[in-house]
């Protein structure tokens, strides 16, 4: 059975922080501390909706977030210049290690998705934007399901979408909720570690593997598979 591979997009291919040049010319240096509250706004917007079952898309929950952020740092941004950043969010650049990583994934015979919060249309232009589309057999949207991650059903939904059993499927995700959301639903999670003081939540749910970039990922995983 061949090896699923579903990379998470934003925080993990796509460099969620890359918004902070636009940010730099309307809050200066505190350009990184509102990228990181947006970022984590737009992130808790999307497991509240999904509780609640009030779906709306990851866009909208970026430019609520976005509202919310400039509220607490009391930037009073025009919608022209929200609509900027917003434009911006749309073409964020890959990680540098991400092309490489993925060619050789690909290369070594792993079947690859992107699986996102994101909607079909965003991922797609991101993928494109930074020249990595190519590596993809599909993309695969929780939009599909009108939930986000870590609902249990958007990554069922994928292994039906890839064709693929939980247990020959890997989630490889920047983002911890999401390698324990997908642990938990069944698949198998490596967790991308790319900066020394990232840390894992403490659940008891550890990463199936933990690697620092997509480098090396294809060879890990598969010494992880022959190991089980
Ligand atoms: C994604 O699904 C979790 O934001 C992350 O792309």
């Amino acid at each position: 059975m061949p090896i699923t591979l579903a990379f998470d997009v934003y925080g993990t291919l796509i460099d969620t922080h890359g918004v902070i040049v636009a940010l730099e010319k309307h809050v200066g240096n505190k350009a990184a501390e509102f990228s990181r509250t947006w970022r984590e706004k737009q992130l808790e917007y999307s497991f509240r909706r999904g509780l609640m079952q009030n779906y709306e898309n990851f866009a909208r929950c970026t430019s609520d977030a976005l509202d919310y952020t400039c509220a607490y740092f009391k930037v009073p941004l025009s919608q022209q210049d929200k609509d900027e950043l917003l434009g911006a969010y749309k073409v964020l650049p890959a990680f540098t290690d991400v092309a490489e990583g993925l060619a050789r994934a690909k290369n070594a015979g792993f079947r690859l998705f992107a699986f996102s919060n994101g909607s079909a249309d965003a991922v797609e232009t991101l993928l494109k934007h930074a020249g990595i589309r190519e590596y993809f057999i599909g993309v695969v949207s929780v939009d599909e399901m009108k939930s986000f991650k870590p609902n249990p059903a958007v990554y069922s939904h994928f292994l039906k979408r890839a064709g693929a059993v939980g247990a020959d499927a890997w989630l490889i995700s920047g983002n911890p909720f999401d390698v324990i959301g997908a642990i938990s639903a069944g698949m198998r999670g490596a967790w991308v570690k790319r900066t020394p003081d990232a840390l894992f939540d403490p659940w008891g749910i550890k990463p199936t593997l933990t690697v620092t970039s997509l480098l090396h990922l294809a060879e890990q995983i598969d010494q992880e598979c022959r190991k089980a």
